[in-house]
């Protein structure tokens, strides 16, 4: 499922934390910076990944100053931390804020400056240090990405900060430290996983070289999503429905970092930021309403991104006696999990109005994750897939 040439290795293992102190050693760690969050720090997680590396006689410090949506300011603190005292191995134990907030420190604590010199790609002056993402979320891919998503420190704009050496060397996917997710969490990242998928299949490859495997990870974790979320929703304690979703959110990240992602994720982040909707529950709410967008692009494009949406609807065995029909049973699988998350299903529940639209439509338009859409997207076309929205 995981395909051996990936930068990043995959070990899925439920208790598996206990095995981080064997893994950073064998990746040559002796000295290793945690970076965590206080909620995770509060769910006792932080604080057992400390014991087990200490336990395999590492010396560890332990940073949970981490913030939510984290800017350059958090990096540079954790930066500091970093530098004083010398790592040569970083742990991330979190959720994309932690694991974000990790990549970043590595690229200031090795390369200089602040996060600001490091948006775009390859974009690292030095080899940076062996990083293991310990998620705790199901949702991010972080876990499996060589980009940092962290705010520009005077506008807040988030920056895709990446290098190849910046992507985890391993990720250890625990599906015990899913559990201390609220419903909510579990829910919001739930929907930022099918949107990763989702969108990233049918999306313009980033990197054409491995066109087809966005297509192929993106299947994969969609089959996973459309049984797994409805289960951790209805029994938040089901271990192998949680491992599901840890396996979906690394394959939807694998997906991306091939080929981006669409116009779900183009809304997202003006909704955020206007309206303050938490980014898993803005994917979610766009994401029907841009699958039938897609669907119905009547350009020579459009084949292919029917028989893409045909291919995922099938992978979670979806009924349809044609690609059309298919990628329509997409659309009302991606409604329907909304409708299970409990979560608002319209922007109006969300403060959103009709005189707002043109202001999102315009930023989504501007938005870099546009330009990957299969069909072609102006902000036209974004303020009637908003409109539909509401
Ligand atoms: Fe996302």
């Amino acid at each position: 499922m995981f395909r051996e040439d990936e930068r990043t290795r995959v070990i899925e293992a439920s208790g598996g934390l206990a095995r981080l102190g064997a893994l950073a050693a064998e990746l040559g760690g002796s000295r290793v910076m945690v970076v965590s969050d206080p909620g995770v720090a509060a769910a006792g997680h932080a604080a057992r990944a400390a014991e087990v590396l200490r336990s395999a006689g590492l010396e560890v410090e332990l940073h949970i100053d981490v913030a939510e949506n984290p800017k350059s300011s958090d990096v540079a603190k954790a930066a500091v931390v970093a530098a004083a005292f010398g790592p040569d191995l970083y742990v991330a134990v979190g959720g994309g804020s932690a694991i974000d907030t990790a990549k970043g420190a590595n690229f200031v604590e090795v390369c200089g400056g602040r996060m600001e010199d490091y948006r775009g790609h390859d974009t690292a002056t030095a080899a940076l240090r062996p990083l293991i993402a310990v998620p705790t979320t199901a949702g991010t891919g972080s876990e499996v990405q060589s980009f940092a998503l962290i705010g520009d420190g005077e506008t807040g704009a988030k920056m895709a900060c990446g290098d190849p050496s910046a992507a985890p060397r391993a990720a250890l996917l625990d599906p015990e430290l899913t559990l201390s997710m609220p419903r909510r969490v579990t829910a919001m990242t739930g929907l930022d996983t099918l949107a990763h998928a989702v969108e990233s299949a049918v999306a313009r490859p980033r990197d054409p070289s491995t066109d087809g495997r966005s297509r192929e990870y993106g299947c994969s974790a969609f089959a996973l999503v459309s049984a797994g979320l409805p289960r951790v929703l209805e029994a938040p304690g089901d271990l192998d429905a949680r491992a599901s979703m840890m396996r979906a959110s690394a394959l939807a990240g694998l997906a991306i970092e091939h080929a981006m992602l669409g116009v779900a994720h183009s809304m997202a982040n003006p909704l955020t930021r206007h309206h303050g909707v938490p980014h898993g529950l803005a994917v979610g709410l766009m994401l029907p309403h841009v699958v039938r967008f897609n669907a119905a692009d009547d350009s020579a494009a459009g084949d292919t991104i029917r028989g893409t949406y045909a291919a995922l609807a099938a992978a979670a065995g979806l009924d349809g006696a044609s690609d059309a029909a298919l990628a329509g049973a997409l659309a009302d699988r991606c409604a329907r999990l909304l409708e299970l998350s409990g979560l608002s299903t319209g922007l109006r529940q969300l403060g959103v109005t009709a005189a707002d639209l043109p202001v999102l439509a315009a930023e989504a338009d501007e938005q870099w994750t546009a330009r990957f859409n299969p069909r072609g997207v102006d902000a036209a076309a974004f303020e009637g897939l908003l409109s539909a929205a509401l």
